[in-house]
């Protein structure tokens, strides 16, 4: 039998009825908008960028289903209160201009929110309780007694999962009001969602004991409140872990979930592998000394840590965690094929993509469409460059080299370089932006060389 050719980059694809116009995604990255009178604008401004330069579809970063408590990081949009939502429209509106389609990303922090880890919200804020799925593991308690983690949590009985899974659809259904194409779930990377899914934080007794109960609820609470708009979920795998933690999810207990996902009318899946811990599993690279080092940043890196002898303890975790989450290229690609083996639905592969070669193997059988994080903050109209590779029409693929100091194969490759400068920031408030100078001067040629344009004029 012959090979089927994989799709290309710039070919369409459905999510749930809903066709994304090519197969790139700018994966969920905060933007750090918050909710104030700039907030659009400042979503427009993070995010049109990336459709105007022809990403197929931009997830914005996570956003919270909730007026108090659950942001994992200062800045962090929410999406409770329905005169705000509305204000989005002229997002969708900017991205849909461009031929795009846009997700919101919904979420709440559970026992990852501020007021776990930073002091100074937790000062200001001292009523606040963690939402959580179950007690906090030993391992999590044991950091609050020894005054590095701050635990003082609300476990959420079984009628209130039934009013979190409604907010969820609450806020889905305003957020389709405002014109957003999918509704996209914050499934991994530590939040609520994942806590209900992971054996290491849920010990619960009742029906949520199961976590993928949860996501099942959410999916029938958005059906119900949104109507047939597509849904998609990040589904965590929990591969490395130290040897303490004896409860996971494995790669195998992801596949299972990723099948019953699809089941239950999910019609996108995102599989991450990463560790049980809010750590670099997810955003494998270099250690971010400069970040750390910068001036500008101690005083907020003392208020939300606690001191600035605190933070260089965090900055030390920081340097300890960096050494066993290098940069590892594709890091879901065979978590992401074995899925593919077995659900119907698409799936959508992102971390640690970088270049035109891995696009290409990814696309043959890994997955349905490639999505990147770091990189868009590096380059925020990377499309042009990526796309216009894959038809031949732009500036790089002109001239015939790729572009200005890209890979010698002449592969299209990515600016950034993995070294993380643009999130340890973040915790003290900074905006999410590349911070890594000779990263920002090769993007300041590329501009100046017009490998940024597409090749139709549109800006
Ligand atoms: C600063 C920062 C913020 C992120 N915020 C989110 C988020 O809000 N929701 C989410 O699902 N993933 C989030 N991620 C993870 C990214 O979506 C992506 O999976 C990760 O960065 C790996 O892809 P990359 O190697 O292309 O950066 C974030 C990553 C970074 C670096
Ligand atoms: S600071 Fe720039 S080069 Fe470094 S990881 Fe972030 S976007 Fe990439």
């Amino acid at each position: 039998m012959a090979n089927a050719r994989p799709p290309a980059l710039d070919t369409p694809f459905e999510i749930g009825g809903v066709t994304v116009p090519n197969r790139l995604y700018r994966a969920p990255l905060l933007e750090c908008a918050g909710n104030g009178p700039g907030a659009v604008d400042a979503l427009v401004a993070e995010l049109e960028p990336a459709a105007a330069a022809g990403a197929g579809l931009v997830c914005q970063g996570a956003t919270i289903v909730r007026p108090e408590g659950g942001c994992a990081a200062p800045g962090m949009t929410r999406v409770h209160d329905p005169e705000f939502v509305a204000e989005l429209e002229r997002l969708t509106d900017a991205i849909h201009a461009h031929g795009g389609k846009i997700a919101v990303q919904l979420e709440h922090g559970g026992l990852r929110s501020m007021e776990t880890w930073h002091r100074e919200f937790r000062r200001a804020n001292p009523d606040l309780h963690q939402l959580a799925v179950s007690e906090p593991p030993f391992v999590l308690r044991a950091l609050d007694g020894a005054g590095l983690l701050s635990y003082d949590p609300h476990v959420l009985s079984t009628s209130e999962v039934y009013d979190l899974a409604a907010d969820f659809g609450r806020s889905a259904a305003m957020a389709v009001d405002a014109g957003y194409d999918l509704i996209h779930l914050a499934g991994a990377n530590m939040g609520i969602v994942h806590q209900f899914l992971s054996p290491f934080y849920n010990r619960r007794d009742d029906e949520f004991g199961d976590g993928a109960r949860f996501l099942e609820l959410v999916r029938e609470e958005i059906g119900d409140r949104a109507g047939d708009v597509p849904v998609m979920t990040k589904v965590p795998a929990e591969t490395d872990a130290p040897p303490f933690v004896r409860r996971r999810l494995s790669a195998d207990d992801c596949v299972r979930l990723c099948e019953r996902l699809d089941a239950a009318g999910y019609d996108a899946l995102v599989p991450v592998s990463g560790s049980v811990f809010w750590d670099m599993s997810i955003v494998r690279g270099e250690f971010p000394a400069r970040s750390w080092r910068d001036e500008r940043f101690r005083e907020g890196y003392a208020a939300a840590f606690g001191s600035r002898p605190r933070a260089a303890l965090v900055a030390l975790a920081n340097w300890v965690e960096s050494l066993g989450y290098g940069f590892d290229p594709a890091w879901n690609e065979a978590l992401c094929r074995r899925v593919r083996e077995r659900v119907d639905v698409p799936v959508l592969c992102e971390g640690g993509v970088r270049d035109g070669a891995t696009i290409d193997r990814l696309l043959g059988d890994a997955c349905d469409a490639v999505g990147m994080g770091r990189p868009f903050y590096a380059e925020p109209r990377l499309p042009a460059r990526l796309l216009d590779r894959a038809t031949g029409s732009g500036a790089a693929a002109r001239d015939g080299t790729g572009g200005s100091g890209d890979a010698t194969d002449g592969q299209v490759a990515v600016a950034c370089e993995n070294c993380n400068n643009c999130v340890v920031p973040q915790a003290a408030g900074e905006a999410g932006v590349c911070r890594t100078p000779a990263v920002l001067g090769r993007v300041g040629e590329r501009r100046a060389a017009d490998e940024y344009d597409r090749p139709d004029g549109s800006d």
